[in-house]
């Protein structure tokens, strides 16, 4: 099937995700303006300006959606959080990669409720299944215990702590790796 004919909505018990849309514009901004330290282990400032998020859904749109989904996550009616497939790589030169990185922010009035590994598990189904993924990736930063649990209770496997492998904030940052093959997912599944 090709990517353009594909169903991109997702219900699941407590949400419903869709692609992100310009008018979600508004209240994207107003989350990440109002809660600035949760970009802190993300690797963007927060807008300061609403501009900022035009600008970033732009960028989005020319990619969706051979290079990348984003998706909007509705609770109880409300837009809470985005959720991503990115980089999405089909092929390098001889090789066949079908690969793409998970990626996730959830307004902090909603933590701790299981929401993102909810989420996370219906991207996960929705990569592997519809999208036809082999592997999907994932990363955070040591300090993000809250990000790492969630990496967790989805099912990755944790492939190595890489050294120096970003700069921000006046000093390098660690990242840890993971990632999930569509076997694993699988069996995780039945
Ligand atoms: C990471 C994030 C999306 C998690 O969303 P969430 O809906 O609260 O996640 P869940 O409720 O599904 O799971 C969170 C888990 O982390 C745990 N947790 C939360 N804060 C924690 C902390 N400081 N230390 C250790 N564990 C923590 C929770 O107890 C929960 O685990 P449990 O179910 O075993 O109790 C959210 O914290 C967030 O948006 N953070 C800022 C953005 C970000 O860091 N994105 C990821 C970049 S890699």
């Amino acid at each position: 099937m090709s990517p353009k004919s594909i169903q991109y909505e997702i219900k699941t018990e407590r949400l419903f995700l869709r692609p992100k849309r310009m008018e979600d514009v508004s209240r994207v901004f107003e989350i990440l303006n109002e809660n600035p330290e949760m970009t802190r282990f993300m690797s963007f400032d927060p807008p300061e300006k609403i501009e900022d998020t035009q600008k970033f859904f732009l960028e989005k749109e020319k990619e969706f959606p051979e290079k990348s989904v984003v998706w909007s996550i509705f609770f109880q009616d409300k837009l809470v959080g985005i959720i991503s497939l990115e980089d999405i790589c089909r092929t390098q030169n001889a090789w066949k990669i079908d690969r793409a990185e998970l990626g996730y922010w959830l307004d902090p009035l909603f933590h701790g409720q299981g929401i993102m590994t909810e989420a996370g598990q219906a991207v996960l189904a929705f990569g592997f299944e519809k999208l036809g993924l082999h592997k999907i990736t994932v990363g955070h930063l040591p300090q993000n215990s809250a990000s790492q649990r969630v990496i967790e209770k989805l099912g990755f496997r944790f492939v190595g702590e890489l050294r120096d492998h970003f700069f921000r904030f006046g000093q390098w940052w660690n990242d840890k790796q993971y990632e999930m093959i569509v076997d694993e997912f699988q069996k995780q599944d039945s």
